[in-house]
């Protein structure tokens, strides 16, 4: 028998605690040894439940607790997170987590001191809730060099979206709906403003590339200036906007990193996921295009992926998995680097016609095309292929109006 603690008892937490214990028999079947959980750690009360007797508020107990080899942090947030996971590591317990937040500040010195204490950290359920992405990554498709990965990698804000595009739902009555299906994070802010996926997609770029990422070196962007006018604007163009993270490693060593929304042509892959599914498409040099699809957040998905490596823990308490990267440095991650891209421009004035010509004398090759709607004051137009720089310089040149830009996929 094989003895787990689970720190936390929320969502997930909660949903780990009813996989392991009602499903008690296939976990075994599955490691060929019975996992029990011994201990579950939250500070408040859960009376009335099959296994009420197990919930401790001291940390202590799990970490003085010899015979608990594995232990699933459960609990969100970097503190105390981290200095429980760390204890626990140099005390020579296994450790999962579904914690992106924790695994994308201090990743690089986990794996460090679970490799030096000759135990497994793991953590499948940061990214991509359900799906199956970071052990696929890194061992399947191991023969190749993988260039880009990109995706969508937050569940509630794609739930957002969607509910926005075919419901012609309020943001913040989808926000709600989000909250009540338990997709959302404690606070809410970290999904809308792209905090959460900027987190995932520095663990996919560390795993991708080596090297640790760290948040406050991706740009990031998030959706809560999209409103239901881009939302129609771009269905009009034959676009539908999705919350994308992307990484992709340059010539130079560098990488770049973003999270932002994004016009997706109908045409890619990525604009058919729908609702809380995510999708990660990872580009290997021998294999192209491989996509990771699924449920992105939830608590029984999540729940899976944590379970899963719960069990990869107890199948391998004398084994190593090498799920690991170095620490980053400063100047990884490219600021300055700018590809040629289209870009979604929607502008807002008093004095629509002024505006129009505006718009034509600064982007002349465009002129009968470009401007495909209008709503009030408000002009939206695609641009042709060009840096970013070059057409934001443009857009400066605009008086009297104000203006948000998006970038374009496809079409
Ligand atoms: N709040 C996250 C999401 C949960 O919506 O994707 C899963 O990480």
């Amino acid at each position: 028998m094989v003895n787990v603690a689970i720190m936390g008892h929320g969502v997930v937490g909660s949903g780990v605690a009813e996989i392991l214990i009602n499903h008690r028999d296939r976990m075994s079947k599955a490691v060929k040894t019975e996992v029990n959980v011994k201990y579950i750690l939250d500070l408040r009360d859960f009376d009335g439940l099959s296994y009420s007797d197990k919930f401790i508020k001291d940390f202590e107990i799990i970490l003085n607790d010899n015979d608990v080899k594995v232990v699933a942090e459960v609990m969100g947030g970097v503190n105390p997170a981290y200095e429980f996971v760390k204890q626990c590591l140099e005390n020579g317990k296994s450790v999962v987590t579904s914690n992106k937040e924790l695994v994308a500040a201090k990743g690089a010195e986990l794996i460090k001191i679970a490799n030096e204490n000759n135990v497994n950290f793991l953590f499948e359920a940061s990214v991509g809730g359900g799906i199956p992405v970071l052990r696929p990554m890194v061992q399947c498709l191991c023969a190749n060099e993988i260039t880009e990965v990109a995706g969508i990698l937050n569940g509630t804000t794609n739930f957002i979206l969607n509910k926005m595009i075919v419901d012609n739902m309020d943001f913040n009555d989808a926000l709600k709906l989000a909250q009540e299906k338990g997709y959302a994070e404690k606070d809410p802010t970290a999904d809308i403003e792209g905090h959460d996926a900027c987190r995932k997609i520095c663990i996919l770029a560390a795993l991708a590339f080596g090297k640790h990422v760290y948040p406050e070196q991706v740009k990031t962007e998030g959706i809560t200036n999209i409103t239901l006018k881009d939302v129609e604007s771009a269905d009009t163009f034959g676009y539908v906007i999705k919350l994308i993270a992307r990484t992709k490693k340059l010539q130079n060593g560098k990488i770049i990193a973003s999270v932002r929304p994004t016009l997706v042509s109908r045409d890619c892959i990525l604009s058919n996921v729908n609702g809380v599914f995510n999708a990660v498409m990872v580009n290997g040099d021998m294999t192209g295009e491989v996509v990771f699809y699924g449920k992105g957040a939830g608590k029984e998905a999540t729940a899976s992926a944590v379970v899963a490596d719960i069990l990869d823990c107890v199948k391998h308490l004398e084994a190593r998995k090498y799920l690991d990267w170095c620490e980053g440095e400063n100047d990884y991650v490219d600021q300055g680097f700018d590809e040629k891209q289209k870009l979604y421009v929607s502008v807002k004035s008093d004095d629509y016609n002024d505006i129009e010509k505006q718009i034509q004398n600064l982007f002349p090759q465009n002129e009968n095309s470009f401007i495909k709607n209008q709503y009030g004051g408000e002009i939206v137009f695609i641009t042709e292929p060009d840096f970013e720089k070059n057409t934001t310089a443009k857009l400066k040149q605009l008086k009297n109006c104000s203006y948000k830009t998006l970038q374009v996929i496809g079409g």
